[in-house]
């Protein structure tokens, strides 16, 4: 089914001008952009997106990370978004990534690895829902 996902190129990539590297490989990947926005998140912002991973260790780095620069979020729409967006992705770590990845390609580490992806349907309309109003999206 034609099902949508959400996407960030991370302040690592956008740092070194890879924002239209970056959609290149989700668009060669059979992935549409249907709503792109370039913003500086707050650490408020960044601290809500990432709650889920509120006790872990790399909490503060990756809040910190995530706001050193400007982001890319996007609605990404295609057959089975979710698997195909972490299918061109790679593993999140780049050292695992495969070939032909976008982490793998592009990405500099763990933290600073390029791209963010919903890891299921169910997080991805949570996703798209705390960054993007229904009338931002043009499918
Ligand atoms: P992302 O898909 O954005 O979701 C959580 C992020 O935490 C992950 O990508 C990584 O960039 C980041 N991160 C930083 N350190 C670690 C780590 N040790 N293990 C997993 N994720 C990490």
């Amino acid at each position: 089914a034609v099902t949508r996902t959400f996407s960030i190129i991370k302040p690592d990539a956008t740092r070194r001008n890879l924002t239209g590297a970056v959609t290149k490989m989700l668009e060669e990947a059979g992935l549409r952009v249907v709503a792109s926005k370039r913003i500086h998140m707050t650490r408020e912002q960044a601290e809500g997106f990432y709650g889920v991973h509120r006790e872990r260790p790399f909490f503060n780095d990756l809040v910190s990370f995530m706001i050193s620069g400007p982001v890319v979020v996007q609605v990404l729409e295609g057959e089975d978004a979710v698997k195909r967006n972490r299918d061109i992705m790679g593993a999140t770590n780049p050292e695992n990534a495969d070939a032909g990845t976008i982490r793998k390609e592009l990405a500099e580490s763990i933290e600073a690895n390029s791209v963010h992806g919903s890891d299921s349907d169910e997080n991805a309309k949570i996703e798209i829902d705390y960054f993007f109003k229904p009338e931002e999206i043009v499918g």
